[in-house]
């Protein structure tokens, strides 16, 4: 009498179906995810209804994506996918050994870019503003661009984007002047930079969507605490893409990406219109939030 084939039957004949792929590294990558799969599907003993719902969302996730709106990553994010693809791009080296004449630092941490992010921000000088519509309360923003020995970096660049007071970043606001709220700036002679901006408010990722209905399903909200983006680059380093958050925003325990690091909270200062600190370009009452970044260097010599 011939044998009855069990689930672990189907696996394996799933499993070498993928022996003989050309590329050595595809075929690695479908059986791993083969493998965890179907672990997955008996380990929850999934159901035809629930696999008939399943297919529903990918589907429905297909259908709501654009090139403006990308489920896709959202779901990504939303699974903690991203800050993990992003950690094992991005292992944190050894401290710096502070033999560049200036402070020794921790490499500044990674985190998710986001789907905001537009390249071709515009230029701008030390001490501009980045704000081309009224958006929120004066924050001014500054601190040096380091290599890990501790050198200043003249010349690194810091790409900075963030969304204003309505919770949105320009490329979703069809008021906004598509510059707003976005800036390129170069570190000065001494590794300094500095801007004007606004205090960033926390905000919702996309919800309207498959991944909202899974959030609010499961007891999660869609919040972001109140972040900035950056990406600094310098000649011969590796580029760093992450945010600075405001340590006391809402949120910053549950961010709904899973992006916060602790080294990249910082702490947001009120000050008053008659601080003899206040940078020309603001009037009243302003935030200042100093943030440095460390860059690692790459090659041989580093
Ligand atoms: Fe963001």
């Amino acid at each position: 009498m011939t044998e009855q084939t069990t689930p672990d039957d189907i696996t394996a004949t799933v499993l070498a179906s993928f022996g003989r792929s050309p590329d050595e590294r595809l075929g690695t990558v479908m059986r791993s995810l083969t493998a965890h799969l179907h672990a997955f599907v008996k380990d929850v003993a999934l159901t035809e209804e629930e696999w008939r719902a399943a297919i529903g969302v990918l589907t429905a996730t297909g259908h709501i994506t654009t090139g403006k709106r990308q489920e896709w990553i959202l779901w990504s994010d939303a699974l903690g996918v991203s800050m993990l693809v992003d950690a094992l791009a991005n292992r944190a080296p050894a401290s710096g050994a502070g033999d560049g004449g200036g402070p020794a630092g921790a490499a500044t941490e990674s985190t998710v870019q986001g789907p905001f992010y537009v390249p071709g921000a515009p230029r701008r000088g030390y001490g501009e503003r980045i704000d081309e519509m009224p958006a929120g309360e004066p924050l001014w923003v500054h601190g040096t661009i380091r290599s890990l020995d501790g050198r200043p970096l003249p010349g690194a660049e810091l790409d900075v984007w963030q969304n204003g007071d309505n919770e949105l970043y320009a490329v979703q606001d069809p008021e906004a002047p598509e510059t707003h709220l976005r800036g390129r700036f170069t570190a000065r002679e001494d590794g300094s930079y500095g801007f004007i901006t606004v205090r960033p408010t926390p905000y919702p990722i996309p919800h309207d969507g498959p991944v909202g209905r899974m959030l609010s399903a499961t007891g999660r909200h869609p919040w972001r605490p109140a972040h900035i983006h950056v990406i600094v680059r310098a000649p011969g380093h590796r580029p760093v893409t992450t945010h600075v958050f405001d340590r006391d925003s809402e949120h910053i325990d549950s961010d709904a990406v899973f992006a916060v690091k602790p080294s990249l909270l910082r702490e947001l200062v009120a000050r008053s219109a008659d601080d003899p600190e206040r940078p020309p370009g603001i009037t009243g009452a302003w935030w200042s939030l100093t943030s440095d970044f460390v860059l690692v260097p790459v090659g041989p010599a580093g």
